[in-house]
């Protein structure tokens, strides 16, 4: 056989790992062959290719990104998108699909499945917001880049005595603020499943000052105040839909110094949570993805995605993978406010 593998959407540290486990199981268990779709979607979809044997993944356990590029095309918004894939796979003679992917990457994977491609999904994102799988890799590294800033941030904080704000990535999902913002002792924590009270969250803040420490509050980009009480940015939109976040971070600032008088600095961390070289379990967790992967393939069973499940990995539909997202239940986030102000 010949399995074609792309990865899609916004990178993160693991796919490369995956990538390496899938060809080398593949290569040295199954017999198979594989050739790399570069940049996403729009690999099969113009073409792009890359080689992709054991040569190819050596040494790439370690790093971050992924050699194959990544792209947020969307084939399902362009005309006969479907077909020219399909005519690029048989012109290439794939005949299977290894895509690596978070929801947008795996909705195009789930539709081309009904379309009679062969296809087996990976989940993928730092966001961890997939919920037919415990943990995407990616997530934990993210984690500890956010952690790691927040444990620099109190002691800049404590010796200037000013409030330090994080903005963390997450999109509508607040698993790295809330991670990230209990392991590093942060003394506020919002997440965009809860609507925050800026008011509060100032009263929290003049606490943490009036006993005698300097506050660190941890933001997801895709928090949100309660209606009307702090301007919101809205962005553009991408390829599937998506409003580029960010920005909540500075406008809490000005919003806090203007409220309580104390100074009030931004630290937006951005694609530094994307960036650079997957921690253990990261690691981990994408080598036995993609070995189970290969697996699924050798087994033919198409439309499915590897998902871990407390300790095993498993095979579940891939549309069930993208149906919800998996969001911060509530309980979970209210634990942490024992820690607040
Ligand atoms: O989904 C991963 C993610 O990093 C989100 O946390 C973030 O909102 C988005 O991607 C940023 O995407 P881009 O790199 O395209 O700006």
């Amino acid at each position: 056989m010949r399995i074609g593998v792309l990865t899609g959407g916004g990178d993160c540290p693991g796919l490369n790992a995956v990538i390496r486990a899938a060809v080398r199981k593949g290569v040295q268990y199954y017999g198979f062959e594989f050739v790399g779709f570069r940049d996403g979607w729009k690999g099969p979809l113009e073409r792009m290719t890359k080689p992709l044997d054991v040569a190819a993944v050596r040494g790439i356990l370690p790093r971050g990104g992924t050699i194959l590029g990544s792209s947020r095309t969307n084939p399902l918004k362009v005309e006969g998108g479907i077909e020219r894939i399909k005519e690029n796979l048989a012109a290439e003679g794939v005949d299977a699909l290894i895509a690596i992917g978070g929801e947008d990457t795996l909705g195009v994977a789930t539709a081309l499945g009904g379309h009679g491609v062969r296809v087996v999904g990976v989940p993928k994102t730092i966001d961890n917001d997939l919920n037919a799988t415990d943990y995407t890799f990616g997530f934990d590294t993210a984690v500890h880049v956010a952690t790691e800033a927040i444990d620099r941030l109190h002691t800049t904080a404590e010796s200037h005595s000013r409030a330090l704000i994080v903005e963390v990535m997450g999109r509508h999902a607040g698993w790295i603020a809330l991670h990230s913002g209990l392991a590093g002792g942060a003394n506020v924590i919002l997440i965009p499943e809860v609507t925050f009270d800026i008011e509060e969250v100032c009263g929290w803040i003049e606490s943490r000052f009036d006993r005698g420490y300097a506050p660190i509050v941890v933001v997801a980009e895709g928090a949100h105040p309660k209606d009307g009480q702090m301007e919101v940015q809205t962005g553009e939109l991408d390829a599937f839909g998506h409003v580029r976040l960010g920005g909540i971070g500075e406008r809490l600032a000005a919003e806090i110094e203007r409220r309580t008088k104390k100074e009030a600095r931004t630290t937006v961390l951005g694609h530094t949570q994307r960036g650079g070289t997957p921690s253990p379990f990261d690691r981990w967790l994408a080598t036995r993805f993609g070995l189970h992967a290969i697996d699924a393939v050798h087994d033919q069973d198409w439309g499915k995605m590897v998902a871990l499940r407390g300790t095993d990995i498993i095979r579940v539909p891939l549309a069930d993978a993208t149906a919800t997202l998996k969001t911060v239940p509530m309980a979970m986030y209210e634990e942490a406010k024992v820690f607040f102000g």
